[in-house]
């Protein structure tokens, strides 16, 4: 079916054509999708929603043209407040990503070569005057754990490394760590290692592949006992309600994929102070939505790929992030300029 589209109005009024690169639409689990939050969201706002799935997006320069394009294959998308048949297929086409208002990259990690492919399949579609959120050289420069050094002030004593010696030397001086890969997600392979531990080695040996894998060892935090903190970025500003994740009795993941339990409270000085100092900085480069992992006083981890919580914390508090995210982005849309500063 072939699909009509409004080309680009910059009236903030006018609605606008969204689309999303999103993993499998079957593969989204609605309830708490902040991905399925955010399409619900510009519906709500009035805008058209379109899903590209990322394996659809390539670059085709065709016979009959003088110029290659980013394309994707584009399903439009009505999308309904049902959590299990929550939208219906209203047309579908290959598409030019600059025929869009604005582009959400929202596939969720690995962050494999597929993903940095899209990235780059997506800085194309940039050069081809589209906006991308968050901005593909951005999400491609910004390793989600390896950020933290960036902001070293805020960290606790951290190694990264895969230097055995040096690693082993890093948990006799600190006791009690967390280990974990500089590509995990959702708690996986996060290992805490007591210095008497008798599988410190092999745990070590497992993380790093006998010495050949970068690793990140930092100190334990107490404070994970009353959560690790998700602190929601929307265009570099903070949401004012973080979502705590405590973890589960017997477990020392607070992520909600490893069973942990989401408790919205108000941002505290200390988080507040880390959110305001970071904010201005990721979104000149483009970060459009982030979100902070904060344990007690220290930041931890920088999420930037596809940061979940935004639907927890309104169901606690009523505060809409992803509206908050619409809302940002159509001021960007009517903006002559794209640029981060023109937020
Ligand atoms: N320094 C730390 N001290 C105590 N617990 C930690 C520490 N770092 C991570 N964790 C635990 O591991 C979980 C996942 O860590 P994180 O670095 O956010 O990786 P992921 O990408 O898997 O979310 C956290 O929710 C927390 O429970
Ligand atoms: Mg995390």
């Amino acid at each position: 079916m072939q699909l009509s589209f409004a080309t680009r109005t910059p009236d903030k009024e006018a609605s606008l054509s969204l689309a999303f690169i999103v993993d499998p639409l079957s593969s989204r689990k609605a309830f708490n999708d902040p991905g399925v939050a955010l399409m619900r969201a510009a519906q709500a706002h009035g805008h058209e929603v379109y899903a590209i799935e990322a394996a659809s997006l390539s670059w085709q320069r065709p016979e009959n043209t003088s110029a290659g394009s980013v394309y994707g294959e584009a399903v439009r998308l009505n999308l309904s407040l049902n959590n299990h048949d929550w939208y219906r297929e209203t047309g579908r086409a290959w598409l030019p990503l600059r025929r869009f208002d604005a582009v959400l990259m929202r596939k969720d990690p690995p962050f494999d070569s597929e993903y940095v492919t899209a990235t780059w399949l997506l800085e194309r579609a940039e050069a081809e005057g589209a906006r991308v959120y968050n901005k593909p050289r951005a999400l491609r420069d910004h390793s989600e754990k390896l950020a933290i050094a960036e902001f070293d002030r805020f960290t606790a004593p951290t190694l990264v490394s895969r230097d055995l010696n040096l690693i082993q030397h890093f948990i006799d001086e600190q006791r009690d760590v967390v280990a974990k890969p500089l590509d995990g997600m959702g708690g996986s392979q996060v290992f805490r290692i007591h210095r008497n531990d008798s599988n410190r080695n092999v745990i070590l040996e497992t993380l790093t592949r006998m010495g050949t894998r970068t690793i990140m060892v930092q100190q334990y935090l107490q404070a994970i006992a009353q959560g690790d903190k998700r602190i929601l970025l929307i265009a570099g500003k903070p949401v004012p309600w973080c979502l705590a994740r405590i973890p589960k009795a017997g477990e020392n993941r607070g992520n909600l994929a490893a069973g942990g339990t989401g408790v919205a409270q108000e941002l505290s000085p200390r988080d507040r102070e880390i959110a305001e100092r970071l904010g201005p900085v990721l979104w000149q480069r483009g970060l459009f939505i982030v979100g902070l992992d904060v344990i007690g006083d220290y930041l931890t981890e920088i999420n930037v790929t596809s940061p979940t919580c935004m639907v927890e914390i309104r169901q606690q508090t009523g505060f809409d992030a992803a509206g908050a995210c619409i809302t940002a982005l159509e001021r960007l849309c009517s903006s002559t300029s794209a640029s981060p500063s023109a937020f």
